[in-house]
């Protein structure tokens, strides 16, 4: 993917592996996320569907940001709602203890990528991820997200610092367990999701986070994987993204991409940024709106075409091909 010039930019999407194809919707059927995400055999051909069904230039793990947690020995369960925590951490009078991280459970993600890789073809690359800390510690804390802006997992971190500087040590070293295996399996790329990067200011966010987002950034780098990092949210704070820390920045909706080129160090190179929820318009909006990547497309190589957040589950399946099918037969004029 990085560099290669093949006339046009490369393409993945975030969350691509889930509700937004049909093949995946007839698995739901039979197997719960739960099973699909930890039998080898379901979870690698999931994480396949998209090449075959959009054409994807990369395959992302079908795996979820919340296996960490799940390692530190915190017992939740998918719902109709999204995830829901037996008992957040801001109910409990000793959060800390009431971790117990234990790397060795994520054993099980490992046998998925073994079978992705032996299945897969050899020029798609495999996406491996995590979460950030904050991303992840906003549903320990706070269990499902209730509120989209997760009121009581920041009033936890303004009112608890010291003990959020605990916690986000502690994610932050299974992550980097859990990053180490899965670059040990054979991952060619790993993209960091901080979905909720904006919920702090730009500096807290910088002294709180920022420390862990390099030391996890590092421990993929020195393997000679791309670095993907995705700060949803984080507004002018990506001004502050230095070359030390990613590859590749992951650029949301909300900034228009020509706008994040000015902003973003030169070193850095850009992936994203098409609102998903456009996908909701009919083909003819859909197209107007991609035609304007075009320009940027062409002055800008190191870039990798992407939403800028994941799919929404109801989104039209023939939307989503449409988009596919433009991004890889348009004249790029490159
Ligand atoms: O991108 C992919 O296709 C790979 C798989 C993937 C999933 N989750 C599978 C999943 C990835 C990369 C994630 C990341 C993830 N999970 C994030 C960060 C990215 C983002 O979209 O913001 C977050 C915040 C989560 C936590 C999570 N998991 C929530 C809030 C939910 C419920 C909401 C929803 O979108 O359904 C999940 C469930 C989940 N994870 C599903 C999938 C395919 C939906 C389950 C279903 O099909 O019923």
């Amino acid at each position: 993917m990085a560099g290669k010039n093949t006339g046009r930019p490369p393409f993945w999407f975030m969350r691509q592996a889930g509700r937004v194809l049909p093949s995946y919707r007839l698995l739901k059927e039979k197997h719960s996320l739960w099973e699909m995400m930890s039998t080898p055999e379901t979870g690698a051909s999931v994480t396949l569907l998209p090449v075959d069904d959009l054409g994807v230039d990369a395959a992302i793990l079908f795996s979820d940001i919340l296996m960490v947690p799940y390692a530190m020995g915190m017992g939740f369960e998918f719902t109709e709602n999204g995830p829901v925590f037996s008992s957040p951490l801001a109910g409990s009078t000793d959060p800390l203890a009431r971790l117990n991280p234990d790397p060795s459970k994520l054993g099980f993600v490992y046998n998925i990528i073994d079978k992705v890789m032996a299945a897969k073809p050899e020029s798609i690359p495999l996406i491996g991820f995590c979460g950030a800390p904050l991303t992840v510690m906003c549903y320990m804390i706070q269990g499902l997200g209730k509120k989209a802006d997760f009121p009581e997992a920041v009033k936890f971190m303004y009112e608890n610092r010291s003990l959020t500087l605990k916690i986000i040590e502690s994610v932050t070293e299974v992550s980097i367990e859990y990053v180490k295996g899965q670059i040990k399996h054979g991952i060619d790329v790993f993209q960091l999701f901080d979905t909720h990067s904006g919920l702090l200011p730009v500096d807290l966010y910088n002294e709180l986070f920022i420390p862990s987002i390099k030391k996890i950034g590092r421990v993929v780098r020195e393997s000679n994987i791309p670095f993907i990092y995705f700060p949803k949210g984080l507004g002018v704070g990506i001004e502050t993204v230095t070359p030390d820390m990613c590859d590749y920045l992951s650029i949301d909706w909300h900034i228009p991409i020509k706008k994040a080129r000015k902003m973003v160090h030169p070193e850095i190179g850009l992936q994203g940024n098409l609102d998903p929820r456009l996908l909701y318009s009919s083909k003819e909006e859909i197209e107007v709106q991609l035609e304007k990547y075009i320009y940027f497309g062409k002055s800008n190589r190191n870039w990798i075409f992407n939403l800028g957040h994941g799919f929404i589950k109801d989104t039209p399946f023939e939307n989503a091909k449409f988009m596919a099918d433009w991004v890889r037969e348009a004249d790029w004029n490159r």
